[in-house]
């Protein structure tokens, strides 16, 4: 179910355990390097994504259909995903995404301890859940702190496009203030 929480940002909720921990499992044994201050990501890695494959084909259907439905278009295109595992001392700096209308990050492991922090917005911590899509403009400037816990942080991230806005019957698309 995607769910409109603040202007333009979203939350889909959600995959189960079994989804979670096999989408665990799959990054566990994929390529990844170190990029940034991030220790385990395949940003800028091309390989058939194991991981992916099974998210969007089997998971992820219900989010694609709902953001269809919010914004009355034919599709979701996705641009590009990769996934972020943080280590004790890791961080992300401020930054945007660039070329796509939507940013979404899937949590997967331990997002509560040090989520993802959206600049001038505060998100509820109980929508801070592994499982969970975390959605907004990929305009808006966005950050992981440095991760200061033991266990492991683990999210996905991809940018989206929507597609073919069906402008016979525009849908008015109410924003929260
Ligand atoms: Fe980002």
């Amino acid at each position: 179910m995607l769910k409109l929480i603040k202007d333009d940002i979203f939350i889909w909720k959600g995959l189960n355990k079994n989804q979670i921990e096999k989408t665990l499992f799959l990054i566990n044994k994929s390529k990844h390097h170190s990029f940034d201050n991030i220790s385990f990501t395949d940003w800028d890695l091309e390989f058939s994504k194991e991981y992916w494959n099974f998210l969007w084909n089997e998971c992820l259907l219900d989010f694609k259909k709902s953001f269809c439905k919010n914004f009355n278009c034919d599709d979701l295109i996705v641009r590009n995903y990769w996934f972020q595992k943080y280590e004790k001392g890791d961080f992300h700096q401020k930054h945007v995404h660039e070329g796509c209308h939507f940013t979404n990050v899937l949590f997967l492991e331990n997002s509560k301890t040090n989520p993802t922090n959206i600049i001038n917005y505060n998100i509820p911590k109980k929508y801070i859940v592994d499982g969970t899509i975390l959605s907004f403009p990929s305009y808006r400037v966005h950050e992981s702190k440095k991760h200061n816990f033991k266990k492991n942080k683990t999210i996905v991230s991809f940018n989206t496009d929507l597609y073919k806005i069906c402008n016979s019957s525009p849908r008015e698309i109410k924003y929260k203030t």
